[in-house]
């Protein structure tokens, strides 16, 4: 097991107690000839006979007990009883190990504790899977269901260790910038960010229920009203929406907002902060480019065909419309693509001209996955000519402009898709771009690419309900040269349609991504009653349904709101890409499964019957079960 991490520095309370007088990751060459006591958990024992070696293991480190039935047989005696993971309590002497029997890999490896008394704290079973091995592979669910156990582990720990660093410097950098910590309640009223809300109902008043918040936006922007200036908080936010890699039903974020503020002095603010946050945790990864590059979402989906793009390699999509363009190409898919006005664009893979047949199937199947109609593909050979399936259609000149175009070099290939919608052209495309970044190996690992993707459409047109849904949040402001465009075409606000002005209109959006993840996103508000109500009523809402649901906020900006904006950054999101992880589960000490349960505790779980007495609740017709029982 390898520790090489620094010695910490003593805290201000210390960590001796009545069971210990150093803990087992402290002791050096310099502590020999003390008389010490130490406490911990058996990581390993080795039984030889006279000599039993125990490993004993805290959250600090571990070091090796030595017990000699000569020198003290009572507690060899008690030694021998002991098994891997019991809870020991063992005084003895400080000594240098033998000359060649120092373990480098540990921080105490100079060193043991030759054992003079052993106290057994606690017994312990067999683990369900080995502690002492942190790189044994163990079933995730089994992982979850004895979470305590897994937390002993160096690497889980090291990740909760890592993530309380975060969150530490992300309170000090916010402190030393006049930022006020300011807790919004759990129990509250719907706050919409596009999910499902968690409901709780309430006793006090039967048949009513709280909503758990999606996250404090609307309080945030009250504490705004209140003068407040500048808050920010560790949030914990609830939705109800299928989980992924990088999505839980309860989850942290670094909520904040600050007054009398642009897109852009948030902005510098934000980044000056996530420099220095980054800094303080992770200071051995580097920061690939400062100021963050920033992308109009325009931009953003033009050239990486994602709004979250990874910067950390290159492999930007290609428009190869000008290359096509000449009279009709021959290729009747491209041809009808470019009459209807649609896309066809390029990414091209480095090195991936030697592509077998079944790797291009299953490109085409990730593509089709994605809503693209096929996938043509251009291999460039070690003389430079491009080679394709569709040569025979296009023409020898053509494939030859597609390279151009592409700026291929030999021994890559070019992917291409063509369809009437940019958007699923740039959605592809990204992801093809995503993938295969990550599977050429193009993305150097320990690089930190955050950017910036600004001014988001304010909304998109919801065909099912007939109206505009904010691409974002229903709170964000529109940048001023578009203020005028949030109107409907018929010129009754509450009649929006899909050609209306209002779809053209840009936000006072940002958000920043870090290595392909969406990170945090935010917004410059509305501020005034009038222009609000005039932005729900585009997304939907009738005066009646608008004060039903945000009529504490409209109400509030009559009574003098500043120009405000601020950002919520996901803390969860952010601690898995700095320790290196693909999926918020590994950084959270208790997260829930694909399915939302917790398998340490069984959550969720039957209700108390006289539970839902009191609350006057009886479940019905969910599922035929719950039915044939009511
Ligand atoms: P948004 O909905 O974009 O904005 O959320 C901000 C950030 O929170 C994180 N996040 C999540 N993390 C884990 N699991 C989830 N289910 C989940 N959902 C969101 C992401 C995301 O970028 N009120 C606005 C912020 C604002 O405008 O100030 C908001 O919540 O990292
Ligand atoms: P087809 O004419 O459907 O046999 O397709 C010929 C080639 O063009 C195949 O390699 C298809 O995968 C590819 N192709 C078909 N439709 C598209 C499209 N919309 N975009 C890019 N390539 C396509």
């Amino acid at each position: 097991m390898s520790d090489d991490r620094p010695v910490p520095p003593e805290p201000a309370f210390s960590l001796a107690t009545p069971y210990r007088d150093a803990t087992c990751g402290e002791l050096r060459a310099g502590d020999a000839g003390r008389t010490v006591q130490l406490a911990g958990w058996v990581h390993r024992r080795r039984d030889h006979g006279q000599l039993i070696f125990l490993d004993l293991r805290d959250r600090y480190g571990i070091t090796q007990v030595v017990v000699d039935a000569q020198e003290s047989p009572v507690a060899h005696a008690v030694a021998n009883r002991t098994r891997n993971e019991f809870v020991l309590e063992i005084k003895g002497e400080v000594a240098r190990r033998m000359a060649g029997k120092e373990n480098e890999e540990l921080l105490t490896g100079e060193v043991e504790l030759r054992g003079r008394e052993v106290e057994i704290l606690s017994e312990a079973q067999t683990p369900p899977f080995y502690i002492n091995e942190p790189d044994a592979p163990v079933d995730e669910s089994l992982r979850l269901r004895y979470r305590y156990l897994d937390i002993r582990r160096r690497p889980l720990l090291e990740r909760l260790l890592l993530r309380s660093e975060l969150v530490r410097a992300i309170r000090d950098a916010h402190h030393k910038a006049g930022f006020v910590e300011i807790e919004t309640p759990i129990l509250l009223k719907s706050t919409p960010e596009g999910a499902r809300d968690f409901i709780v109902p309430s006793r006090l008043q039967p048949g009513s229920v709280y909503a758990l918040p999606q996250s404090p936006q609307q309080l945030k922007q009250l504490l705004m009203v209140a003068g407040i200036d500048r808050y920010f908080q560790i949030a914990r936010c609830f939705r109800d929406e299928d989980l992924r890699g990088d999505r839980q039903p309860e989850f942290t974020q670094l909520d904040l907002e600050m007054s009398f503020v642009t897109e852009e002095r948030v902005m510098e603010f934000v980044e000056a902060m996530i420099i220095e946050v980054s800094r303080a945790t992770t200071p051995d990864r580097p920061i690939q480019e400062i100021p963050f590059p920033r992308f109009t979402y325009e931009e953003a989906l033009e050239r990486f065909g994602s709004d979250k793009p990874d910067l950390r390699f290159g492999m930007e999509l290609v428009d190869l419309a000008p290359a096509l363009r000449e009279g009709t190409t021959g290729f009747r898919v491209f041809d009808e693509t470019l009459a209807a006005g649609g896309r066809v664009k390029a990414v091209t893979a480095p090195g991936m001209a030697d592509a077998t047949r079944s790797q291009i199937d299953e490109l085409t199947q990730f593509a089709r996955r994605h809503g693209a109609k096929g996938l043509a593909h251009v291999a460039v050979a070690a003389d430079g000519t491009g080679h394709s399936p569709i040569a025979k259609f296009l023409g020898e000149e053509r494939v030859a402009a597609i390279v151009a175009a592409a700026a291929a070099r030999p021994g890559d290939l070019i992917l291409i898709v063509a369809d009437p919608s940019r958007e699923l052209v740039a959605e592809v495309l990204g992801r093809l771009r995503g993938e295969l970044g990550l599977r050429l190996g193009l993305a150097e690992p320990g690089v930190l690419a955050y950017c910036w993707v600004h001014r988001f459409p304010m909304y998109q047109w919801d065909t099912e309900r007939g109206r505009w849904d904010a691409t974002h949040n229903p709170f964000s402001g529109v940048v001023p040269e578009d203020e005028a465009l949030l109107v409907t075409a018929s010129g009754d606000p509450y009649e929006p349609s899909r050609q209306d002005p209002a779809g053209k209109a840009r936000a006072m959006q940002y958000d920043v991504a870090l290595n392909g993840w969406e990170l945090g996103g935010g917004s410059v508000r509305i501020h005034r009653r009038e222009l609000l109500e005039r932005s729900f009523a585009l997304q939907g809402y009738s005066l009646e349904q608008m004060h039903e649901r945000f009529g504490g906020i409209l109400e509030a900006f009559d009574f003098g709101a500043p120009p405000h904006g601020g950002i919520a950054i996901g803390i969860d999101r952010w601690s898995a890409l700095l320790a290196y992880q693909t999926n918020i589960r590994e950084v959270m000490a208790f997260p829930k499964t694909q399915s939302g349960t917790d398998l340490m505790m069984q959550a969720p779980s039957q209700p108390d019957p006289e539970q839902f007495a009191e609350l006057g609740l009886r479940f019905v017709g969910i599922r035929p079960e719950h039915v044939a029982e009511s």
